[in-house]
């Protein structure tokens, strides 16, 4: 089974520190062990916001900004390629080409950003859709998706399942809210609407939930089907 594991930055590197980082390096090594292959990409979280805070402060354009947080996120990327050691391709691959070929190789590759203009949440779809990923997991500071922001709306609910185009319409609703936080970008939902790819957005904090999530299908996120998906992998019948 071929999977793309998106880690949030705030969830793989809360504070610079081993500790995270060793359980997620853990988890992966574990499936890889069990025959998956594996792409991973690594976000920015609270270190790409302060440095991105510090250099609009100091009069950074916006492209030049996004340039700050790619280069974050492959400094998370770097962590998490110590913690593989040799099972990670030696450098984070800085396109979905590169990407693939280390796959291709039998290494697992941890990416961070490709391109300005985005986030790491269309960089793991792409990266899903070019390698023709079976599954693709977003473990992230949130638990689910929900029908509307839950840190603006206490009575918003959490989808155990839904199509991806109506993950699309969500999405585009939330942001038009200014200030509200969607659980993946827009154009992340778009790559999955087209891709056909199963997605779960899960939550990261806990990197052993992440790894039965992708070995059984069992969790407490949200599975976003695209037009056409619907049964589970055949990998979880007999869990
Ligand atoms: P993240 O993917 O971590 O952004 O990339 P985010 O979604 O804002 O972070 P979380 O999930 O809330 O923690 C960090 C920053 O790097 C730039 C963007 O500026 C992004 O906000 N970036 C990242 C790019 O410009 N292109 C990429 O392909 C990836």
């Amino acid at each position: 089974m071929r999977v793309v594991v998106s880690i949030g930055g705030s969830v793989l590197v809360p504070s610079v520190s081993s500790e995270r980082v060793r359980t997620y390096a853990d988890a992966i090594e574990s499936l890889d062990a069990d025959g998956y292959t594996l792409g991973t990409v690594v976000g920015g979280g609270p270190t790409a916001r302060e440095y991105i805070g510090a250099a609009r402060d100091l009069g950074a354009n916006e492209i030049e900004l996004d340039q700050l947080g790619i280069e974050v996120t492959r400094l998370n990327a770097r962590l998490l390629i110590a913690a593989l050691d040799e099972r990670a391709a030696p450098t984070p691959p800085e396109d979905y080409e590169t990407g693939g070929e280390a796959i291709r190789r039998g290494d697992i590759p941890v990416m961070g950003g490709v391109v300005a203009g985005q986030t790491t949440d269309a960089v793991s779809a792409a990266f899903a859709e070019y390698v023709n990923a079976d599954l693709l997991v977003y473990a992230t500071s949130v638990d689910g998706v929900y029908d509307a922001d839950p840190s603006e709306n206490g009575d918003a609910a959490k989808f155990d399942e839904m199509r991806a185009d109506g993950l699309v319409d969500l999405i585009a609703d939330l942001e038009m809210d200014a200030g509200s936080n969607a659980p993946v970008d827009l154009l992340a939902a778009k790559i999955v609407q087209r891709s056909g790819i199963r997605t779960i957005v899960l939550d990261g904090d806990d990197p052993e939930g992440v790894e039965r999530a992708i070995r059984t299908g069992d969790h407490d996120g949200t599975d976003v089907l695209p037009a056409g998906v619907n049964d589970p992998p055949a990998e979880w019948a007999d869990r």
